[in-house]
C-alpha cells in the first residue's frame, strides 16, 4: 500500500502526478481524478477501465461508496443470480470463498495493475463491481442497456467503518489515523471514492432520472427490511422470485446464508485471505447500523449532519 507510486505505469505518469493530491487513508496518497479522490492504484484501474472495459446489456454492476456494505450486496446479488446454477443448501461458493473473490471490481481486481484482463470466458450474466464516481463511469456502461445496483449507507456509519478499516489496513510506517484527522478529511471530502455525499448524490439523481437502469438501495433499509429489498432487486434485475421460491423459503434462505453472523463465522473469512492479499476478516467488523453514537463526539455528529443536510436539500433524498 505505500509505495504504489513506484509501479504506475509510464504511460499514466503525466496525467496521474500532475493532479490534486492530498494525504491518504491507506495508502499514502489520494488524487483528485474528475472531482473524486482515490488511491493512485485505483485511479490507475479506473482509467483503464475507461478506455478497455465494455459493457454488455446482461452486465450487472453493483456499485457503492467504500465502507457501505460491498461485501454484504456481492454475497446478495451473487447468490440471486446464481440461485439455479448453486443449491444454497449445501456447497455454495460462500462457503469457501469470500464475496470479494466471487465478484471482482473492475479497478481494484480486474482493470488493476495496468492489466486489461480477457472476459471472453466469462458467462453472461456476468456480475462486477466497483466503487467508481458516477462521472468516471466507462462511457460504454451508460450506453448499454447493463444494470447498476447503487448501495450506500449513512454517513456517520460510513466514516466510523472507514477509519476503522483504514487503521487495519495502513502500514505502520503511516501511524494510526486518529479520529479527529480522519474526520476532518472526511467532511471536506478527501476519502477513498470521496467526497461521499457527492458519490451518493449523482447515483441517487440516475436512479431518479433512470430507475430502470440505476436502483438505489441503502445498508440502513437493508438491515431494516431485507426481505423487501432482496425482493426489490431481484425485480428490477428481471430475475424475480417464482411463487415455488416464495413459498419454499428462498428469499429467507438467501439471507440468512448472507447474513453478517453466517459469513463472519466462516473459517475462509475468519482465517483466509482474498487473491489479492488482504484478510478477510476485514471486511467483517460490527455489520450494525448506529455504531456511530459510540465514536463521534456531539460536535462531530452536529457538523457531519448539517453537511448531509445542506447537501441532499431538494434532492429528496435523506441519509
Ligand atoms: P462495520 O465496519 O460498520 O461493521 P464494505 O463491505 O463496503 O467494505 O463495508 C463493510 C461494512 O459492512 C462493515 O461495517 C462490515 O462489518 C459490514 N458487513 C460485512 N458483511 C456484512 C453482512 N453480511 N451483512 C451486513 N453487514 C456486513
Amino acid at each position: 500500500y505505500l509505495h504504489q507510486e513506484e509501479v504506475v505505469a509510464q504511460e499514466f505518469k503525466d496525467l496521474i502526478f500532475s493532479l490534486p493530491k492530498e494525504n491518504g487513508w491507506v495508502a499514502s496518497y489520494l488524487y483528485k481524478y474528475q472531482g473524486f479522490w482515490h488511491p493512485v492504484r485505483h485511479l490507475q484501474g479506473i482509467i483503464t477501465c475507461q478506455r478497455h472495459f465494455r459493457a454488455q446489456d446482461s452486465d450487472v454492476i453493483l456499485i457503492t461508496t467504500p465502507k457501505s456494505g460491498t461485501t454484504w450486496l456481492k454475497a446478495i446479488v451473487f447468490t440471486l443470480m446464481n440461485r439455479t446454477k448453486y443449491s444454497i443448501a449445501q456447497d455454495h461458493p460462500l462457503l469457501s470463498k469470500n464475496p470479494h473473490d466471487l465478484v471482482p471490481f473492475l479497478e481494484q481486481t480486474l482493470y488493476v495493475d495496468n492489466q486489461i484482463p480477457d472476459l471472453s470466458s466469462m458467462n453472461s450474466p456476468r456480475l462486477f463491481a466497483t466503487h467508481i464516481p458516477f462521472t468516471s463511469i466507462p462511457k460504454s456502461v451508460q450506453d448499454s442497456r447493463c444494470k447498476l445496483v447503487y448501495l450506500c449507507r449513512n454517513p456517520k456509519d460510513t466514516f466510523v467503518s472507514m477509519w476503522q478499516f483504514s487503521n487495519k489496513l495502513r502500514p505502520k510506517e503511516m501511524g494510526s489515523h486518529s479520529l479527529g484527522e480522519a474526520f476532518d478529511m472526511f467532511c471536506r471530502g478527501v476519502s477513498i471514492a470521496g467526497p461521499f455525499l457527492d458519490h451518493v448524490l449523482d447515483y441517487w439523481k440516475e436512479s431518479r432520472e433512470s430507475p430502470h437502469k440505476v436502483l438505489f438501495l441503502k445498508y440502513d433499509d437493508m438491515k431494516e427490511n431485507p426481505t423487501v429489498n432482496l425482493r426489490r432487486i431481484a425485480e428490477f434485475l428481471e430475475c424475480p422470485f417464482s411463487n415455488e421460491e416464495e413459498e419454499s423459503g428462498m428469499v429467507e434462505e438467501i439471507l440468512k446464508l448472507c447474513s453478517f453472523g453466517n459469513l463472519s463465522n466462516l473459517e475462509i473469512n475468519r482465517t483466509g485471505k482474498l487473491s489479492s492479499g488482504e484478510e478477510n476478516k476485514v471486511f467483517f467488523r460490527q455489520g450494525k447500523v448506529g455504531d456511530w453514537k459510540n465514536h463521534l463526539t456531539i460536535e462531530m455528529v452536529e457538523k457531519l449532519d448539517q453537511i448531509t443536510e445542506q447537501k441532499l436539500c431538494g434532492s429528496g433524498l435523506v441519509l
